[in-house]
């Protein structure tokens, strides 16, 4: 079958990989139909995450056709259409118990802190991933849901990861009525978190990054105010000026290790990786949320330190919230959101490529060319 493949930083191509197998009888075999490129792909893509291992498959945002189930799968049948949330879950675990299937403590045996995932390197379990013809899913009982019927391929592959991460971006933030939210990052899941937070009850919500296609995407898809970061000056005077310099209520990181903005954070966790990313945008809303007011985390970092201003975490009085997506947990709402036209997921997808132009679509997304939001790739065996 024909696969996405790693070969190192910024080098990766398609090829001929032996087609999956059932290994174990809660295993699913999903013919993809639709698979998409993520922010946290880039991470990888850059040589930025431990344990990348040449020849991984990646993609952990896909839909597909059942074509094999194992002997225990119960919930699917051969021939469903599903969307396969990107955390593999076992379902069981006292953390899967919790709703915290992000954090499995099966799926990634070695992990101590995220859980399984598809398409990622080994600290989350080194499963290969949807950017491919054909994919192995895992704990198919758990995590697979049947997309409901009459719902768009497109916005059902984006509720494998932007929906639900936008989502709990606004969710952790504990937003009240009338509250001041700011995004960091107008990425896909950022300016999913700025459309989500409307739904929470902000009263005003404000979006920064440095792409003013972005911004403008921003500004007409989550009706929000958005601001360019590289032409504010110093973001967090800027969010102190616009709140009468009290800060704002609730500050989202929809950056993570790859953030802009800062020659400290950049050379040390970016160029030296002396830290795990550079921290510039937890930095900057750790720096302009109010005292006693929420930072949600969704951005991705690695698992070491990294320099983030704690002393005003403590003296601020401020709670911090970060997670991996459980993706499975927001479903039933989100699928209903969906159905009723109060979010519409598709409209994020700037490209569509085929699978065989998966090294042009990572060059342009990483390089923010041809306004790409989201891209879409469709493997010639999708059929449909
Ligand atoms: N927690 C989760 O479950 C989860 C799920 C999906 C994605 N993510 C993470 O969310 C982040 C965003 O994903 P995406 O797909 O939107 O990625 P993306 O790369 O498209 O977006 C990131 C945006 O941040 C902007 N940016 C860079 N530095 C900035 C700064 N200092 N301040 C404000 N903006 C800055 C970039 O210009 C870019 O537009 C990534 O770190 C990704 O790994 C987390
Ligand atoms: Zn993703
Ligand atoms: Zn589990």
């Amino acid at each position: 079958m024909l696969a996405m493949e790693y070969r190192g930083p910024k080098r990766i191509r398609v090829t001929q990989k032996p087609m999956p197998e059932i290994l174990h009888p809660e295993d699913a075999i999903v013919r993809v139909t639709r698979s998409c490129i993520c922010g946290s792909d880039l991470h990888l893509y850059n040589g930025n995450v431990p344990d990348t291992r040449v020849g991984q498959t990646f993609g952990h945002e896909f839909t597909g056709v059942v074509e094999e189930i194992g002997s225990e799968v119960t919930k699917l049948k051969v021939g469903d259409n599903v969307l396969v949330p990107f955390n593999i879950a076992c379902g069981k675990c006292i953390f899967c118990k919790q709703g915290l299937f992000g954090n499995c403590h099966e799926a990634a045996p070695q992990a101590t802190a995220a859980g399984g995932f598809f398409g990622y390197s080994h600290i989350t379990g080194g499963y290969d991933g949807g950017q491919a013809e054909y994919v192995r899913v895992p704990y198919a009982n758990v995590s697979p849901t049947v997309i409901p019927p009459g719902m768009d391929i497109e916005d059902a592959v984006l509720l494998t990861d932007v929906v639900p991460t936008g989502y709990q971006a606004a969710e952790m933030g504990g937003i009240q009525t009338g509250d001041t939210v700011v995004v960091f990052g107008a990425g896909p899941v950022g300016i999913m978190a700025a459309r989500c937070a409307w739904l929470f009850g902000a009263g005003r919500v404000i979006i920064i990054d440095k792409e003013d296609y972005r911004l403008e995407f921003a500004r007409n898809y989550s009706k929000c105010e958005a601001y360019n970061f590289q032409e504010i000056g110093d973001p967090v005077l800027f969010i102190k000026k616009q709140t009468d310099w009290i800060g704002a209520d609730v500050c989202i990181d929809a950056v993570g290790a790859e953030a802009a903005g800062n020659a400290l954070q950049t050379i040390t966790g970016r160029k030296t990786l002396l830290q795990a990313g550079s921290a510039t945008a937890v930095h900057w809303a750790i720096n302009s949320v109010r005292k006693g007011g929420v930072v949600s985390i969704v951005g991705v970092y690695g698992p070491t330190d990294n320099l983030v201003p704690i002393g005003n975490v403590l003296n601020k009085g401020i709670t911090i919230r970060a997670n991996q997506t459980a993706v499975k947990r927001h479903l039933p709402r989100l699928i209903e959101h969906v159905q009723n036209g109060v979010l519409n997921p598709k409209g994020l997808i700037t490209h569509r490529l085929a699978l065989e132009d998966v090294a042009d679509g990572y060059r342009m997304f990483s390089a923010k060319l041809n306004n790409c939001i989201k891209t879409v790739l469709i493997p010639s065996t999708a059929g449909m």
